[in-house]
C-alpha cells in the first residue's frame, strides 16, 4: 500500500434503533447521540443494511443541496442492489417508482415544471374558504361518530385522514363519491411499514392504480376542473407527459398530499394536548397559529428522514470518503433538533422565530405541497379547537402509540372525547 495515499478507513458502523416506541415517543435523546457520532455517520438500518447518514443541519443542508453529487437514480450511480429492488414489483405497479421524487434533472424539472405550473394557478390562500368549509365537513363527521360512541373517537381516522384527502382529490379533480374507496386503499398503503407490510398493500395499490388509469380515460373523454384535467393538457400541448408519468404524478400527489398532512395535524394535536399551557396561548390567539405550525413541523418532525441519495462518484464528503453508488440519507428530525441552529431544541416554543427548519426538505427536491400543508394543518387546528375547546385523550397518555414505521413518526390512533 502507498504509504502517500492511504486508502481511506470507513467509520464503524453505528446501530440505534429508530423504530422503538421510545425513540417515536421523545427522539431527542437519541438525535443527539447521532450528532455526537459526526455530521456524517454509518449506521445499519433494518432491511437496507449500512447507509450513511447526515445528522447535523449544515451537513443535512450540503447534502441535499449538492445534487449535482448526490442523485435519486440509483442505477445511474451504479448501485444494482438498489436499482434492482423494485424489479420484484408487478410490472403494472412500476410506473410509481418513476415519479419526480425519484428522478434527476433534466427530468425531476420537466415534471415538477408541469404541476408547479398548475398548482400555482390554485393560489392557496385563495383556496383557504373551501379548506376551512371541507374542515367543518370532515368535523361534522367526527361529531356524528363521537355522539354514536361516548368512550372516545379516533380523531386519525375521522378527522386527520379525511380533511387533507377531500383537499386533494378536491385539487385533482376526482370525484367527491370516489373518496371513501381511497381511503380504504391509503390507510392499507400507509401501515406498510415493513417488507410484510408492503406486501399486503399491494393490493391496495393496484386497486387505486387501476382507478387513476380508468379515470384519467374518463377524464380524456370528459374533463373535470382540477390538476389532473390541467396536467392532461399539458400533455397536449406538447410537453412530453406519458400516460405512465401522468400516472406516478397523481399518484405522489395523492399520498404525499394526505398522508403526510394526516399525521402532522393529528401530531400537532397530540404535541399540543401534551403541552396545555402553550395550546391555551394559542386558542386564546390564533394570529400565532403560523408560527405555532412552523414550530409543530420542527418539533414532530414528521417525515424523519428524507428517500436516499446516491453517490454519483466517488467523492470526499465532511470529511469522508463516500464510494460510488453508496446510498445517504438525510436526517431531518436530527437538523431540525440541532442546538448548533436551534436553541432548546427539545422544548416547544409556539413563539420560536427565526425558525428555519427542514421539516419539508431542502434543495431542488423540497416539498412542492410545503404551503398547502401549513394552511391545512393551521386550518384543521384553529377549526377543531375552537369548535371543541375541551378536547381531551379519551385514553391514558401511554396508551397512545406511534407507528414502528422507519424514518415517520406517525401516530397509530389518537383516541379523544370531549
Ligand atoms: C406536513 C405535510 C408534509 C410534509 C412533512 C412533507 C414532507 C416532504 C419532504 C421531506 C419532501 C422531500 C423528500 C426528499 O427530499 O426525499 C417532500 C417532497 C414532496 N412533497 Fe411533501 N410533505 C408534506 C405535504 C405535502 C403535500 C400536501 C403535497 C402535495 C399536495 C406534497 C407533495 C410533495 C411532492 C410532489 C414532493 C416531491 C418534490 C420533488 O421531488 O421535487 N407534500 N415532502
Amino acid at each position: 500500500m502507498s504509504i502517500e495515499n492511504p486508502k481511506p478507513m470507513e467509520p464503524s458502523v453505528v446501530r440505534f434503533d429508530l423504530c422503538s416506541q421510545a425513540f417515536k415517543q421523545d427522539p431527542f435523546p437519541t438525535l443527539a447521540k447521532m450528532r455526537a457520532q459526526g455530521p456524517l455517520i454509518r449506521i445499519r438500518l433494518p432491511i437496507i443494511g449500512a447507509v450513511w447518514m447526515a445528522t447535523t443541519y449544515d451537513a443535512v443542508n450540503d447534502l441535499l443541496r449538492d445534487h449535482h453529487r448526490f442523485i435519486q437514480n440509483p442505477a445511474a450511480a451504479g448501485n444494482r442492489f438498489a436499482a434492482g429492488l423494485m424489479r420484484w414489483l408487478p410490472r403494472s405497479l412500476r410506473p410509481i417508482t418513476t415519479h419526480m421524487l425519484i428522478r434527476d434533472e433534466p427530468d425531476h424539472r420537466r415534471l415538477r415544471g408541469l404541476v408547479e405550473r398548475a398548482f400555482l394557478r390554485q393560489n392557496v390562500d385563495a383556496l383557504r374558504p373551501r379548506l376551512e368549509a371541507l374542515a367543518d365537513e370532515a368535523l361534522d363527521r367526527l361529531a356524528e361518530q363521537a355522539a354514536r360512541s361516548p368512550g372516545g373517537v379516533d380523531l386519525l381516522t375521522e378527522f386527520a385522514r379525511p380533511f387533507p384527502l377531500a383537499v386533494i382529490c378536491e385539487l385533482l379533480g376526482l370525484p367527491a363519491e370516489d373518496r371513501p374507496k381511497f381511503t380504504q386503499w391509503a390507510s392499507g398503503i400507509s401501515k406498510a411499514g415493513s417488507l410484510v407490510g408492503i406486501l399486503f398493500a399491494l393490493p391496495g395499490i393496484s386497486k387505486l392504480m387501476r382507478y387513476l388509469r380508468e379515470e384519467i380515460q374518463r377524464q380524456t373523454e370528459h374533463p373535470r376542473d382540477g390538476l389532473l384535467s390541467a396536467l392532461m393538457q399539458a400533455e397536449e400541448a406538447g410537453d412530453r407527459l406519458t400516460e405512465d408519468e401522468l400516472l406516478a404524478m397523481v399518484f405522489l400527489l395523492l399520498l404525499a398530499g394526505h398522508e403526510t398532512t394526516l399525521h402532522q395535524i393529528a401530531g400537532s394535536v397530540l404535541i399540543l394536548l401534551d403541552h396545555p399551557e402553550q395550546l391555551r396561548e394559542l386558542t386564546a390567539d390564533w394570529s400565532l397559529a403560523e408560527t405555532a405550525v412552523q414550530e409543530l413541523l420542527r418539533y414532530l418532525s414528521f417525515a424523519q428522514v428524507t428517500k436516499p441519495r446516491y453517490a454519483r462518484e466517488d467523492l470526499e464528503f465532511q470529511g469522508q470518503a463516500i464510494r460510488r453508488g453508496q446510498m445517504l440519507i438525510a436526517c431531518l428530525a436530527s437538523a431540525n433538533s440541532d442546538p448548533s441552529r436551534f436553541e432548546n431544541p427539545d422544548q416547544l416554543d409556539l413563539h420560536r422565530e427565526p425558525n428555519r427548519h427542514v421539516a419539508f426538505g431542502a434543495g431542488i427536491h423540497a416539498c412542492l405541497g410545503a404551503k398547502l400543508a401549513r394552511a391545512e394543518t393551521e386550518i384543521a387546528l384553529q377549526r377543531l379547537f375552537t369548535r371543541f375547546p375541551n378536547l381531551q385523550l379519551a385514553v391514558p397518555r401511554s396508551q397512545i402509540r406511534f407507528t414502528k414505521r422507519i424514518g415517520a413518526r406517525g401516530l397509530v390512533q389518537l383516541p379523544v372525547r370531549w
